[in-house]
């Protein structure tokens, strides 16, 4: 099997927050096949929202004219296998820093530049409320199914689980290892 290469972005204010612990395992266990993982904290990026210009849609020299961090991490996704989006539930969806990320994503989904098609896509969600309905995770990943269907991308497993204070998702190893498995299985393709 050759080595994968995979993107991490964390959504989450909190770098060692549940969301990062759970990637942090993603991480692991996409890298016991010798495949590289490379993170993003969106929280310190300057990432800005996306404009509307639509010159991402027209525009072949320069997909998305916008300067900021979005410009850093645009060349990772391309050469991607796969994206890991990690974060909070926030106000019963996924936080902010997410939503701007997976919105400049746009710029990777049009005629001009397809670069999501066909990825491998892993979410990773962490919330207060144990059920996912009331906290809203349901929201989260509805947003998740829909947004990866658009860009042409393949869902390969969602990781979720209830915690509120920073690292307290650690103790539930179930989800712990579920987040190992994930990344195994993100890179098990040929
Ligand atoms: C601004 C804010 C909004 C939140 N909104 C929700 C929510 O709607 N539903 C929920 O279950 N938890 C909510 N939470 C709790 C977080 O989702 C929870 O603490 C989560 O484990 C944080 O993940 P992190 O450590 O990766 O940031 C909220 C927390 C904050 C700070």
């Amino acid at each position: 099997m050759r080595p994968k290469k995979a993107v991490i972005v964390l959504g989450s204010p909190r770098k060692n927050g549940n969301s990062a612990s759970l990637a942090r395992e993603t991480a692991e266990g996409i890298m016991t096949s010798g495949s590289e993982c490379e993170s993003f904290f969106l929280h310190k990026m300057d990432i800005k929202p996306c404009d509307a210009c639509d010159l991402c849609r027209k525009n072949i020299e320069d997909p998305c004219i916008i300067d900021d961090d979005m410009q850093i991490i645009y060349p990772k996704l391309r050469q991607a296998d796969v994206l890991v989006i990690a974060g909070p539930v926030y106000f019963a969806t996924v936080s902010a820093q997410t939503k701007l990320f997976m919105d400049r994503c746009y710029a990777l989904s049009g005629p001009v530049d397809s670069a999501l098609k066909g990825k491998r896509i892993g979410t990773i969600l962490t919330y207060e409320d144990p059920d996912p309905f009331v906290s809203g995770a349901v929201n989260a990943l509805r947003t998740f199914q829909d947004v990866y269907n658009y860009v042409g991308a393949t869902i390969i497993g969602n990781v979720y689980g209830s915690a509120l204070e920073p690292g307290e998702i650690k103790k539930n190893r179930d989800v712990m290892n579920r987040a190992f498995e994930l990344g195994k299985k993100l890179v098990d393709f040929e």
